[in-house]
């Protein structure tokens, strides 16, 4: 029996993942799951592309490593291939709670884990009668949001599964709450209602957490985690030109994310999740902002480097010979002095303000090859290979 990596499109995160398992001696059986047609009829199941019958290949496959982008797409793989009986990594039910930022927040408080304050309105920023006629419910649900969080400190409205800081938005005033609302129509990221969020004063960075768990095995917390950092905007993101950083984590920290990991994972005996974390830091800052923003322009020129490699298309037809380069540029831009310092201040931030953390979201698909394994010095491709084995071995 083996493990199948399910992918949409051939990236980084896939070709890593395929490099790791010729390094970890692993036969992946690759299923391109956005091509193949999965009937079921009374004569049983087939998987075809137009070229190939993928029809033995899954029955051989004993767990499936889900990779498809699209949260839409993951959740039924997952569903799909567990119906056939293979299990899954992340399960069907934790990619129903991954999907939404709500659900896993809901699951997460539940358990006595910090979270932000945040408020769900069911009800949808507009309804369109039969007879066309808009009803606008923006300024009901804006005052909602304001019975329960102070527009003085910023309210933060997001898309329920949005991905990549799309449909983030921050409002500090009426317009701006009314604004937001009315952007968050429903949506493939936004299926129903309006999510409302404190404003956490996260200074200038937050943080991914790496947890996992493999089947006989009690779950483990990467003690180092990334943190996305910059000024440039009031999220962090990478794609809006923010730098990545190594911080290493206390103790107290590991310990809720393997509690989030856990509640989030019930039900499954292997897991892996990138949790999503910020730090409520507010005033209690080590360094004032202008020399820090110094230090993060120098360190940005020693970033240069590294997005010059990453847009090297030669990713495509020598990942290898690419990822050693983006390697050799990462270890330059890690080795500088200014790296070293943003690192250190982000480290005496985090433990400062430790008991002032909150978990915002789960991605249970995390992208790790280009930042968060380097930044962190952990290839996540590797607990998530020997999960899947974990799954087998028992
Ligand atoms: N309540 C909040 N207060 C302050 N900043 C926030 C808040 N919610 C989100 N942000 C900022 O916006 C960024 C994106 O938010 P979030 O992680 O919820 O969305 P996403 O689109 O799923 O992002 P990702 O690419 O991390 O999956 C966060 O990393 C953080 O910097
Ligand atoms: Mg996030």
């Amino acid at each position: 029996m083996s493990i199948a990596l399910l992918y949409e499109r051939s990236e980084n995160d896939e070709n890593g993942i395929k490099l790791t398992a010729q390094q970890l001696g692993i036969d992946l059986t690759f299923l391109p799951f956005r091509k193949i047609a999965l009937s079921i009829s009374k004569e049983g199941f087939s998987a075809k592309t137009k070229g190939q019958n993928y029809t033995n290949a899954i029955k051989d496959v004993a767990v499936v490593l889900n990779r498809a982008q699209s949260k839409n797409r993951r959740l039924q793989a997952s569903f799909f291939m567990e119906q056939l009986g293979k299990k899954t990594i992340n399960s069907s039910q934790i990619e129903f709670t991954c999907y939404s930022k709500l659900r896993t927040l809901l699951l997460l408080w539940k358990e006595g884990i910090p979270i932000p304050k945040t408020v769900f309105v069911p009800c949808d920023s507009s309804d369109t009668l039969k007879n066309g006629q808009v009803i606008h419910n923006e300024k009901d649900i804006a005052d909602l949001f304001q019975q329960e969080i102070s527009l003085a400190d910023g309210i933060v409205i997001k898309a329920d599964a949005g991905t990549h800081g799309k449909m983030i938005m921050l409002a500090k005033n009426h317009d701006e709450l009314i604004t937001s609302i009315q952007e968050t129509k429903p949506s493939i990221i936004n299926p129903v209602g309006v999510v409302a969020q404190e404003l956490i004063e996260k200074w200038f960075y937050d943080l991914r957490i790496i947890v996992h768990k493999a089947k006989g095995k009690q779950p483990v917390c990467y003690p180092t985690a990334m943190a996305r950092a910059g000024f440039k905007d009031f999220r962090t993101n990478t794609f809006l030109g923010n730098l990545v950083f190594g911080a290493k984590l206390p103790k107290t920290i590991q310990g809720l994310a393997v509690k989030s990991g856990k509640t989030l994972g019930k039900g499954s005996d292997a897991w892996i999740f990138a949790l999503d974390a910020m730090v409520n830091v507010k005033a209690n800052k080590q360094v004032d902002d202008v020399y820090l923003k110094g230090e993060l322009d120098k360190a940005s020129q020693a970033f240069a480097p590294v997005q010059k490699v990453k847009q090297d298309e030669t990713r495509l037809t020598n990942f290898k010979g690419w990822n050693s380069k983006l390697e050799k540029a990462f270890q330059a831009y890690a080795n500088s002095e200014h790296y070293e310092n943003i690192k250190r201040i982000i480290e005496e931030s985090v433990e400062k303000n430790k008991n002032a953390l909150v978990f915002h979201e789960s991605n249970s698909c995390p992208e790790f090859w280009e930042n968060t394994r380097l930044a962190t010095g952990y290839n996540v491709a590797v607990p998530l290979l020997k999960s899947a084995q974990s799954l087998i071995d028992h």
